[in-house]
């Protein structure tokens, strides 16, 4: 997807001459679809009049021939997609469904090897032309990623390279299509950028890759990037991410990206991301069976990174700062061992029961380090942190908690918004008491029961009173929920909710 042409035609879709014309057709109540007086298609008659289409949300139609009267119509593949019924939706369901129906789209352009596209904007009652444009674009966008990086190209056999262009009718406001066009386009980029970094394999995405991909974001848009070596952490006594780090050959990285806004008076938010980028489980080592897998434990690293390109480009008016402790979870002879006792950021002691559970060791670090230095107004983290929140929500919604039920509640919002549901857990005092030590402030597991309660309980140490909330996202950052606009694999997942969240920014108190 990542350099797909966006443009906008005045022009009768007749007169497109690219590999594929989309026509997108809604549902009446009774179950049929809906077809306007200005398409004119034979095969989408006789399709409809059999019930074989009836405009369903996962209805699609392939037809080969003209589809209007005209003498210079347009002859290549036509596309009927269905959107279902849109009447009793409310917004965030239309602009699921909208993006769904744009995965729907890639997912035939695949099929046929299309790739220079044109698709007629349908008008729905309830939604604006440029949010039907946003949401569709953002669906095919998203929907069209692939990774080829490692493969070999077969050249009997070439792959689908993605879709290369994408016109659009614009019949009512350009200017507000455009800036539909460009939301989308970025937020898509940013989500198939962490994807693009999920997939990489531990050999191929180090703390050291997070550190320069955050110098060149830096550069490109101007922000502050500050990297932490191994020594600087040493110094300022960092025990968390040192302790996770010291079974590995590869060092560690303390990534601060920041954005600045031109609003001396703007709020800061601040991101904190996992970015583990293999997890072993160290000593307390791992089954064997899917610890593959564990390539994946930096997706919240990657979101938070990748949501900053947006930041970047849109500069909102909230200063935001990204921090992604970065390290791998090795069990090399002078790996950390159960029954050691850490000292983090801060001076909080911790006994490591387990040192699997080292997620919250390295974002603790972050937490009270970034809370210290740059004192936010809120703090967001992203960690793919427990396996415990799959067992409670499984695939579909990302677990939610925190100390600040305003800032919870605009998070909640803003996943809701953008396809990427949440659910929020409780953290009462008898949940926080699972971490106490015998030997030490804390511990850093709280046995098997609320695994995803108590390991938050261990983060929420480390922010004080600074509003908070913790996505565990172990359970959507890959497999999530199967939806036509998120291929198998790393979802991206996280990257529109902070972007969605920092894009309408309203001053918190
Ligand atoms: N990265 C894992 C969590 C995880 C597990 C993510 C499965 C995605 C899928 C984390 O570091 C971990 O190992 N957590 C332990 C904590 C336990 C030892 C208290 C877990 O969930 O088993
Ligand atoms: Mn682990
Ligand atoms: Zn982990």
């Amino acid at each position: 997807m990542v350099s797909t042409r966006l443009t906008l035609s005045r022009e009768k879709p007749d007169t497109f001459r690219g590999d594929l014309l989309i026509y997108c057709l809604q549902q009446d109540k009774k179950g049929s679809a809906i077809v306007p007086q200005s398409l004119v298609s034979k095969e989408l008659d006789r399709a409809v009049a059999l019930k074989d289409f009836k405009a369903d949300a996962n209805d699609s139609l392939l037809v080969y021939s003209q589809n209007t009267r005209k003498t210079k119509e347009f002859t290549g593949r036509i596309l009927f997609v269905g959107l279902g019924c849109t009447q009793d939706k409310d917004a965030n369901q239309l602009s699921e469904m909208c993006r769904k129906v744009g995965g729907n789209i890639a997912t035939k352009a695949k099929e046929t090897k299309a790739d220079s596209l044109y698709l007629s904007l349908p008008s729905i009652s309830k939604m604006k032309e440029m949010d039907i444009a946003e949401y569709l674009v953002e669906g095919v966008l998203l929907g069209d990623y692939s990774f080829l990086k490692y493969k070999n190209e077969d050249k009997k056999k070439p792959p689908f390279k993605g879709i290369r262009e994408i016109t659009l009718s614009s019949a009512k406001s350009r200017k507000g299509l455009l800036k539909g066009l460009k939301k989308a386009q970025a937020s898509a980029k940013a989500a198939c950028a962490a994807r693009d970094m999920a997939n990489e394999p531990g050999n191929g995405w180090t703390p050291s890759s997070f550190a320069s991909y955050a110098t060149e974001l830096a550069d490109k848009y101007k922000m502050t990037c500050t990297i932490l070596d191994k020594n600087q952490m040493k110094r300022l006594k960092m025990g968390g991410i040192l302790g996770v780090n010291q079974g590995s050959a590869e060092p560690p990285k303390m990534v601060i990206l920041q954005y600045h806004s031109r609003n001396k008076q703007a709020q800061t938010i601040m991101i904190v991301g996992k970015g583990l980028t293999f997890d072993s489980g160290g000593v307390s080592i791992k089954p064997s069976a899917g610890m593959q897998d564990m390539k994946y434990d930096m997706c919240g690293g990657a979101a938070a990174l990748s949501a900053m390109a947006v930041i970047g480009e849109e500069k909102p008016d909230v200063n935001v700062v990204a921090i992604i402790p970065a390290t791998d979870n090795m069990i090399g002879s002078s790996a950390l061992k159960p029954g050691d006792i850490i000292r983090h950021y801060g001076g909080i002691t911790s006994e490591i029961v387990n040192t699997d559970a080292e997620g919250r060791l390295i974002l603790a670090d972050a937490l009270a380090y970034g809370i210290k230095k740059f004192s936010p107004t809120c703090v967001v983290d992203l960690a793919t942190l427990t396996g415990a929140v799959i067992l409670g929500l499984g695939h579909h919604r990302t677990g939610l908690l925190g100390n600040n039920q305003t800032l919870v509640d605009r998070v909640l919002a803003a996943g809701a918004k953008c396809g990427e549901p949440l659910w929020q857990l409780p953290l009462d005092k008898e949940y926080i008491e699972q971490i106490d030590s015998d030997v030490a402030d804390i511990k850093n597991t709280g046995g098997r029961p609320a695994g995803t309660i108590t390991a938050a309980a261990y983060l929420q140490k480390f922010v004080g009173d600074t509003p908070w909330t913790h996505l565990d996202i172990a359970g959507t950052a890959w497999n999530f929920t199967k939806k036509s606009y998120i291929p198998d694999g790393p979802s991206g997942t996280g990257v529109r909710t902070l972007v969605e969240l920092v894009r309408n920014w309203e001053k918190f108190s």
